[in-house]
């Protein structure tokens, strides 16, 4: 998500800021780096990942090798939860964001990171935008998530209500923990989709882990340059799906906008604590 004001519509993308993939302008080398970064993670994540993640991760197996041509992935998408992959050029308005994921549509930047940035590279690419969130959006209930989130978004109007909801966002769908029956497990796209976040997020003693909490993590600035210093903890998918779409946000955009904010590296008294963090990696940056 991107503040309106600063974007324009590229020369070539739709009045939607769609494009064409063009799968067939990828180079074998573009190929070979999806197919490196898929191996790795699918290898890492059995045991770190939520179940449903890996239930989801079988609809990228298409039927050529490399990056996912989204036509193909869209029909298979659809069948599972209704949903589809477009392609944009990289950030969109807001706006654009929530009326696409209100018609489920999922907007996936169509460019593959350079053979040198395996490990770390700021903007999402299509390995991160696939890879990382498309698995879950083959699972009906996570599907239904992002659709009340689009909708949430244009119902939320005004850059203050839009920045509380982004922490949701980035606090569950891109950096999400959940407790599953056999342990914690990820489900973040940002996590999943970058190996070292992927052992960080769960083994290092540095972050904090706190329970799931709505007023809390609207509150809750974020790092968007390096690992978390804070991740939260869902219970379960329904149950997350649950205390959003039966809660009305008005009021709470009302009551916390221009609220006390909160740290990222915050323990709160009335915090859920499931590991209260060291912070010696960030102490140690
Ligand atoms: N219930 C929220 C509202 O009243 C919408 C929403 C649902 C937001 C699910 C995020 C996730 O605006
Ligand atoms: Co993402």
């Amino acid at each position: 998500m991107a503040d309106a004001d600063t974007l324009v519509l590229p020369e070539g993308a739709a009045s939607d800021w769609t494009i064409p993939q063009n799968w067939n302008a990828y180079t074998p080398e573009e190929h070979a780096v999806w197919d490196t970064l898929f191996e790795r993670q699918a290898k890492l994540l059995p045991g770190r990942v939520a179940p449903e993640f890996l239930e989801g991760l079988d609809i990228l197996r298409l039927s050529k090798p490399g990056i996912p041509d989204f036509e193909e992935l869209s029909d298979r998408l659809m069948k599972a939860t209704g949903w589809q992959v477009v392609a944009v050029p990289g950030l969109v308005p807001d706006a654009v964001f929530f009326d696409h994921l209100a018609e489920r549509r999922f907007v996936a930047g169509s460019f593959i990171r350079k053979p040198d940035q395996l490990d770390y590279l700021q903007e999402p690419d299509v390995f991160h935008d696939v890879f990382g969130h498309v698995p879950l959006l083959a699972n009906p209930v996570f599907a239904d998530y992002m659709q009340a989130y689009g909708i949430g978004g244009q119902r939320a109007g005004g850059r203050g209500a839009i920045d509380l909801l982004a922490r949701l966002y980035w606090y569950t769908v891109e950096f999400g923990l959940i407790q599953s029956a056999e342990g914690l497990r990820l489900y973040g796209a940002g996590i999943v989709s970058s190996r070292s976040e992927s052992i960080f997020a769960l083994d290092d003693p540095s972050p904090n882990r706190i329970r799931f909490d709505l007023k809390r993590i609207m509150r809750t600035q974020y790092k968007i340059d390096d690992f978390q210093q804070t991740y939260f903890v869902i219970d379960s998918f329904d149950d997350l799906l649950d205390r959003t779409l039966n809660t009305d946000f008005a009021p709470l955009y009302d009551e916390l906008i221009g609220a006390e904010e909160i740290a990222p590296d915050a323990v709160l008294p009335d915090d859920r604590v499931i590991h209260r963090g060291t912070q010696a990696y960030s102490r140690s940056r």
